[in-house]
């Protein structure tokens, strides 16, 4: 904390800021947006921590072991403040917003604190806790708590959050932001699985007016992007509620949630006109729309999904327009009806294979990815064979699988024990791996000998291992002096190739290149480019 006796930090132009980001795409995003503001302001930025006069610490709260990380750099730093340092620390995003602002007090090495949703005010805070005098707490933290909840608030806080999307920096040069982006079309979530905190950190559901998200998307790609992933913790929940009443600048005002209940009746079928009365925007509706207003982009992608609510006409959309990625990230959390239920994830198992069937009757191809916790409260060996049963109807192409880690102010530590002893955990955690691997292996296979368009993102590490351990290069005999370079495809498998040279790997870097697959595992694809310079767009 600054006192009034402490040195003044080296606050003129140029004062240079270290931001490490932790957790999601979201935290991507958040940071991405932070550090255009930031700049546009004069602030540089430095990877190296000890030369910054600014840390900032983006944290995320999903799981202990991510807050963990967080309060180790934290410890660091308070050596270096006690052995004379002077730089001003902030801890922003979630972990902020779930701690509060007595989180200063336990720890503090800390500055400031900003929440998620109050990140706009960032200079600010950054500013007053750079004053010579002390200043109050209250000028240097700014969390939510429980305001958005409020749906009177909702508006508000629509505008609120949207300040930071809307001061997004665009470079119309191009080249300068890379060639993949993230857009936020949803803020927060509303469904309240027993486990997760983010309804808690990141606020109620707001939606970003259609208007707005497309002119993002329009500048992105007049600024050389050419992937554009839209972001959200239920996607297929998007509605917008087009309002009477205009705003000065032509944006369309009053628009408040349907909440979980309207898409009830809508489940087996459209989303679209959820409210009556007054025109509202479907997540089918802004697809097309991006996809058809935004030609440049040539891929959309967008996460995450929630299996339940997910109408037919958003699978239509992907199905019809070719931009989009026959891509579904769409969490499973576990494959038994009872634990589904005490998580209330608001769907069975069954309801969840139907979605599955359904998505694969419009689009055969269509490639399929989750999520899945394991040792969530009372989880029984029966219950854990029911989600490895279901992992093996549905062949996910690859699932995310986390220990169920038990979160502060959830209702899932209020009202279950975390009874399942890590042991346990641990060992169906490296079962499921196992599975998920043999799945994910079959998935890949398939594509052997077949031609797929892959969008690079990088030369490849050779330290890229298959999940058995392996080098893939070892595996499959290669030298490792070539240049190899990897993306993904539109169902996002990731795919490695070789270069002719550095010249020719860099020249592709950023573009959509046709490659026959020659080999596979099960994590990557193995492939060659397909007369590379004619094909790569
Ligand atoms: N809809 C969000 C979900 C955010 S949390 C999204 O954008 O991905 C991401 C994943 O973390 C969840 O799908 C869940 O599988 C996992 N998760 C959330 N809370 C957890 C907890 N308390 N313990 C373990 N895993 C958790
Ligand atoms: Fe969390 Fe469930 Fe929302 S996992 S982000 S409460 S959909």
């Amino acid at each position: 904390m600054i006192k009034a006796d402490t040195p003044t930090p080296k606050i003129d132009l140029g004062r240079s800021v270290y931001l490490e980001t932790f957790g999601c795409q979201m935290n991507e995003l958040d940071s991405e947006l932070v550090r255009g503001h930031l700049s546009a302001l004069g602030y540089t930025f430095t990877t190296d921590q000890l030369a910054a006069d600014v840390v900032l610490f983006n944290t995320c709260s999903v799981r202990q072991q991510a807050e963990n990380k967080v309060l180790s750099r934290l410890g660091i730093i308070a050596v270096n403040k006690r052995e004379g340092a002077e730089v001003v620390v902030g801890v922003i995003g979630c972990m902020a917003e779930r701690e509060g602002a007595d989180m200063i007090k336990r720890y503090p090495q800390i500055d400031l604190m900003c929440g998620p949703g109050e990140l706009d005010k960032l200079p600010m805070l950054i500013d007053n806790a750079m004053k010579t005098q002390a200043v109050e707490l209250a000028d240097r933290v700014a969390l939510q708590g429980n305001r958005t909840r409020r749906t009177a608030t909702l508006a508000a806080a629509e505008d609120n959050l949207q300040l930071l999307d809307l001061s997004r920096a665009f470079d119309p040069e191009g080249g300068q932001l890379g060639r993949s982006a993230y857009v936020r079309i949803t803020r927060g979530c509303n469904k309240y699985c027993t486990y997760c905190v983010v309804p808690y950190t990141r606020g109620a559901e707001v939606h970003r007016p259609p208007t707005d998200i497309v002119d993002e998307c329009k500048r992105l790609a007049d600024s050389g992007v050419i992937e554009i992933t839209l972001l959200g913790q239920t996607v297929n929940h998007y509605v917008y509620t087009h309002g009477v009443a205009v705003s000065l600048d032509g944006r369309e005002l009053d628009q408040v949630g349907p909440g979980a209940a309207a898409f009830k009746a809508n489940s087996n079928g459209s989303s679209k006109g959820v409210i009556k009365g007054n025109r509202t925007t479907s997540f089918a509706d802004l697809l097309r729309r991006i996809h058809d207003e935004v030609p440049k982009v040539l891929r959309l992608r967008f996460v995450t999904s929630y299996a339940r609510d997910f109408g037919e006409d958003i699978l239509h959309a992907m199905a019809d327009c070719e931009r989009i990625c026959e891509y579904l990230h769409a969490p499973l959390q576990s494959g038994s009806d009872r634990v589904l239920k005490l998580m209330n994830r608001g769907y069975t198992s069954g309801e969840y294979l139907d979605f599955v069937e359904r998505a694969r009757a419009i689009m055969p191809d269509v490639s399929l990815a989750g999520d899945i916790i394991v040792g969530f409260s009372g989880e029984t060996d029966e219950d854990f064979q029911l989600t490895k049963d279901l992992l093996k109807r549905v062949r996910f192409k690859n699932n995310f699988i986390f220990k169920y880690s038990p979160r502060p102010g959830t209702t899932a530590i209020d009202r279950f024990a975390d009874d399942v002893p890590e042991v346990v955990k641990r060992q169906r955690n490296n079962e499921l791996l196992a599975l998920q691997a043999e799945i994910s292996a079959e998935v890949h296979r398939e594509f052997v000998g077949k031609e797929v368009a892959v969008f690079v993102e990088k030369i490849s590490p050779h330290e890229l291992k298959q999940s058995n351990g392996i080098d893939p290069q070892v595996q499959l005999g290669w030298e490792s002096s070539r240049i190899q370079l990897s993306g993904r495809t539109g169902g996002d498998l990731i795919t490695v190739f070789d270069a002719k040279d550095e010249k020719a790997a860099n020249e592709m870097i950023g573009r959509i290149v046709r490659v026959k697959v020659t080999a596979s595992g099960p994590l990557i694809l193995h492939g060659k480019a397909v007369i590379a310079a004619k094909a790569a767009i």
